[in-house]
């Protein structure tokens, strides 16, 4: 029995694929994981007894999450983000930032309607894009990979429902400026379509790089929807628990969504996280210093290869994507840095970059010694496979 067309057009994930290739490769290094190596806070491990202290809470609690995560978050926002919750604004918690995601696409996206992503684009947007029966309508990003407010007005049609940024962002690294984001959340009201935006980073910046929640302009409530994740900031990443701001018309399609597809937020997660807030942002700021100490390896090795690669800059989340001088396919350049460099990176294609040849380089994961090794191998196999073919 074939599987849905719905199904059949939705690209398939790439990271299974590249990690299929390492299983074949033993010794690999990846560079390919977009995940941080530390694990939640013991605040967040404490709540798990608390959570076991009341057998009320094996049942189905409210859909929207538990009370007190709620109200915490709610301090969180309007603390670090400058976000109000008003009468406005409604918090949903969601099993991971990807649901916050979908949750808004279906409540705001009929089959046929347009979304406008940035290419580059992080793939599980453009997928639930796909799954939703809806058109992703790819804006390309400049040279450094920000955003083009000017483009994104031009691509707005009778069809647009919402404009979707993410800063810090995956797969590039690129921080967008406050003005910037301001600019695309304005004419986002202009005309008449929500923006939605991808904070999962936000605590991921470096060399001053400054992180901006368009939540937080004034008249952005009834337009704006913020997706934020636990995955990276406290090592979260299975626990499944992110959170969304949404205008108050919207409410209630998420619930009626959310209540279908999860019923609750896994409420034991729930209770972790509300301890993973105790410990705060200085949890994840404190874990920082390590990855800007690998970023600064990554960056340095590959700033030896100037002929053969350029990186835009990559300010925040830990990532870049380098775009490699050949007319070498992508997924050839990983395949043969696997198989014969130990060394994995993940194809631009699946981020939209169809046009040329880019490599995204993920360092979350990495302790320094690793990272030089991984990028000793990197260079050297670029060197050997792209400089034998650079004219
Ligand atoms: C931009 C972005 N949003 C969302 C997610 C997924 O987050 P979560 O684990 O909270 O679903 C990721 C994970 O890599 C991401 O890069």
């Amino acid at each position: 029995m074939p599987e849905s067309r719905r199904v059949a057009a939705v690209q398939s994930p790439v990271i299974p694929v590249v990690g299929e290739l390492i299983a074949q490769h033993p010794g690999t290094i990846s560079l390919g994981q977009g995940v941080v190596s530390y694990p939640p806070p013991e605040e967040a491990l404490a709540k798990i007894e608390t959570f076991l202290a009341d057998s009320e809470n094996h049942k189905y609690k409210m859909v929207q999450g538990i009370p007190a995560l709620l109200e915490a978050l709610e301090g969180k926002l309007r603390r670090e983000n400058g976000i109000d919750i008003s009468e406005a604004h409604r918090i949903v918690v969601t099993a991971g930032g990807n649901m916050g995601f979908v949750n808004a696409l279906l409540a705001i996206a009929d089959p046929d309607d347009e979304i406008i992503l940035q290419t580059p684009y992080y793939f599980n947007h453009e997928m639930a894009i796909a799954l939703a029966n809806c058109t992703a309508v790819c804006v390309p990003t400049d040279d450094n990979y920000q955003l083009r407010p000017e483009a994104i007005r031009q691509a707005v049609t009778d069809r647009t429902r919402a404009v979707v940024t993410i800063s810090p962002n995956n797969p590039t690294g690129a921080v967008y400026s406050a003005a910037a984001l301001a600019e695309v959340n304005a004419l986002c009201r202009e005309r008449g379509v929500y923006h939605v935006h991808d904070e999962a980073y936000e605590y991921f910046t470096y060399d001053g790089a400054e992180h901006c929640s368009p939540g937080s302009l004034p008249d952005s409530a009834d337009h704006t929807v913020s997706l934020f994740s636990f995955s990276k900031a406290y090592g979260f990443a299975s626990w499944r628990i992110g959170y969304m701001v949404i205008p108050e018309h919207l409410y209630l399609a998420v619930k009626k969504i959310q209540d279908t597809v999860v019923i609750c937020p896994p409420v034991i997660s729930q209770w972790a996280a509300l301890g993973a807030l105790e410990a705060g942002a200085p949890y994840c700021k404190a874990h920082l210093e390590n990855i800007a100490n690998v970023r600064g390896i990554v960056l340095e090795e590959l700033a030896k290869i100037p002929e053969l690669v350029t990186v835009p800059p990559a300010l925040g989340a830990f990532y870049c994507l380098m775009r490699v001088h050949t007319s070498l396919p992508a997924m050839e350049v990983v395949e043969r840095l696997v198989r014969d460099f130990g060394v994995a990176v993940i194809p631009g294609t699946t981020f939209g970059m169809t046009d040329g040849c880019y490599l995204r380089v993920a360092y979350g994961v990495l302790e320094a010694h690793t990272a030089a090794e991984g990028l000793k191998r990197l260079v050297q196999g670029l060197r050997e496979i792209v400089g034998a073919k650079t004219p």
